[in-house]
């Protein structure tokens, strides 16, 4: 019987105040997810427990239980306190997949500060734009990362510390420190903040279509989401051995690679180390994990990696299979039902959404291709593009919203009050997604409402692409949209005219990329870029980027009546 039991039953009965109680959480009441992520589980005397097994690069492992979370996050905190960080003072995270990173989220929000996990692959531009968006106070990092706080640090005023965790001793520069959780003299007790529900809690940022990223403000309260979530719809149980594949860098790393396995109490696994079919079947061997979330890209490529592979690890640990970040295809479902005998089950959510909105539970029948049912407690639907009100017949396709309401619900866009309030038509969150639902009410993922590509389930804005490419003197102008890929499901291309003066060429493609690789985050890079003669544009002279993907996916073009060159 899976957590859930009943799904139909749960979501007939179910409200958050549920989820309150189960939480001991009286409305009005302090509410602090670093407490309940640690001290907490230590108090029902489940201290000695392991929280984290970490792995890195070479194999190198850590163990830390629930009482060495406690005390590493109060320590950390400490730490903060001691700098002048105050409550509701950003800090960010911008470290690998290292056990400081997980142990810091805690820390920060045991103190009352944000914690803002940024990405360690983004270089110092993706990285100034969102430091300076948020007025971040500090940043965490290890030293190979630092130099590229250090180059932005001059035009970041209210920066005022780049703690390093790992230092080795050389001088630090002004406004730099070193911390060490391994040398700190360790805090056993912190007096953790008295954050509210609606206190911050994290802040991340996301792909916009048209301006720079959006920090999504989310609160302490969301703890009841993930709680839910974790339990109801990731089906993770007491003596699970869970690993999220995910970065905290994304929503999914923190929603669920931190806050949903500790509230829940369980151990969870780390691999810090790049990806490989054979390393990530060995590391579920080694530490026997029944619970595992990851991403159809993974899956993907799990699969291409072949069955031979599969049958030289005992895996028959595996209980719980599920997957979230884009389109999961109906045959990767079937694939891992075969090859696992457990089919990963699609999860879908949102930055924004803060936890899993629509979901396939355990014990449910499985439609491979669909996301499945809207958890308890929140209401789906989807709605004309037009009226924005709900479809009545089945199998229309419309636009994804929710209810709002649900307590991971992000609160704001950070200093950006005025695109958050353009996100709700008639009392609806619009998710910007598109989808239909079915006579049994399972949904349907057709695609994005806006031009924002999703490669690898990491979404990429065009607008930032194609502004890093016009900055090249070369490049009149560009327009960026998704091509297929049979791995990352879409990736970036580039279509690009050129200056007078300017031809095309091989080494001119190399010079742009390179070009533009030091304004991006590696995951924004185009594939490929495609000099052309000119744009498709509406008469209005707005680059038309529908009609560039439609060839690009092999699809009618539409409507073409606005086109200016026609
Ligand atoms: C966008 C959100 C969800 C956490 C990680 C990404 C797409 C997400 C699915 C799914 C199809 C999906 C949507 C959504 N997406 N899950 N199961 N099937 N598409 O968070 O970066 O805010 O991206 O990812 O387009 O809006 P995010």
């Amino acid at each position: 019987m899976s957590n859930i039991g009943n799904y139909e039953e749960r979501y007939k009965t179910f409200t958050w105040e549920q989820a309150e109680r189960e939480l001991n959480y009286r409305p009005g009441g302090v509410l602090n997810i670093g407490w309940y992520c640690s001290d907490r589980i230590c108090d029902s005397g489940k201290g000695d427990k392991p929280a984290l097994i970490w792995e890195g690069m070479g194999g190198i492992e850590k163990r830390f239980t629930y009482h060495d979370i406690r005390r590493a996050s109060n320590t950390i905190g400490a730490f903060l306190r001691g700098l002048g960080i105050q409550p509701e003072d950003r800090v960010c995270l911008f470290m690998d997949k290292i056990p400081e990173l997980y142990l810091g989220v805690l820390g920060i929000l045991k103190i009352g500060a944000i914690g803002q996990p940024l990405y360690s692959a983004f270089g110092d531009e993706s990285l100034f734009v969102r430091l300076d968006n948020a007025q971040t106070k500090a940043v965490i990092t290890q030293k190979k990362h630092a130099p590229k706080v250090r180059k932005i640090l001059d035009k970041l005023p209210h920066l005022q510390h780049l703690i390093i965790v790992d230092h080795d001793g050389k001088p630090l520069k002004d406004r730099e420190i070193a911390f060490s959780l391994e040398k700190s003299e360790p805090v056993e007790k912190l007096e953790i903040h008295p954050t509210l529900a609606e206190s911050p809690s994290l802040l991340h940022y996301t792909s916009g279509t048209t301006g720079l990223p959006k920090g999504v403000k989310h609160v302490h309260y969301s703890l009841l989401s993930q709680y839910m979530t974790a339990r109801w719809a990731l089906d993770v149980r007491e003596d699970d051995i869970f690993w999220c594949t995910a970065d905290p860098g994304w929503v999914t790393g923190t929603s669920y690679g931190v806050i949903g396995p500790w509230v829940l109490g369980v151990t969870q696994c780390v691999l810090d180390a790049g990806f490989s079919a054979e390393a990530w079947y060995r590391f579920i061997e080694k530490n026997r994990i029944t619970n595992w979330y990851s991403a159809p890209t993974a899956i993907r490529s799990l699969m291409k990696a072949g069955e031979e592979i599969i049958k030289k690890f005992d895996l028959s640990s595996l209980r719980a299979l599920s997957s979230v970040g884009e389109p999961l295809n109906p045959e990767a479902v079937i694939w891992s039902e075969r090859v696992f005998g457990k089919a990963f089950l699609d999860t879908y959510f949102q930055t924004e959404t803060g936890s899993i909105m629509i979901t396939n539970y355990q014990g449910m029948k499985i439609k491979p291709g669909s996301m499945g049912k809207p958890f308890p407690g929140t209401t789906a639907v989807v709605l004309d593009q037009k009226t924005f009100e709900p479809h009545k017949e089945s199998g229309k396709i419309g636009l994804i919203a929710l209810k709002p309401g649900w307590p991971a619900m992000m609160r704001t866009y950070w200093n950006n009050e005025e695109t958050y309030q353009k996100k709700f038509k008639n009392g609806w969150y619009i998710t910007g997604d598109r989808a239909s639902i079915d006579k049994e009410g399972y949904f349907w993922f057709v695609g994005r409402d806006d031009d924002i590509i999703n490669t690898g389930g990491h979404l990429v804005s065009p607008f930032v692409v194609e502004s890093a490419l016009i900055e090249h003197p070369a490049v009149a102008e560009s327009a960026v949209v998704s091509k297929p890929d049979p791995i990352n499901m879409e990736v970036v291309k580039a279509f690009v005219t050129l200056k007078a003066g300017f031809t095309p060429s091989a080494d001119l493609d190399l010079e742009i990329m390179n070009f533009i690789r030091k304004k991006l985050s590696p995951l924004a890079m185009p594939q490929e870029i495609e000099f052309t003669d000119a744009l498709p544009k509406t008469r209005s002279g707005k680059i038309m980027r529908r009609i560039l993907k439609a060839k690009e996916w092999g699809e009618e073009i539409g409507d073409t009546s606005t086109l200016e060159n026609d």
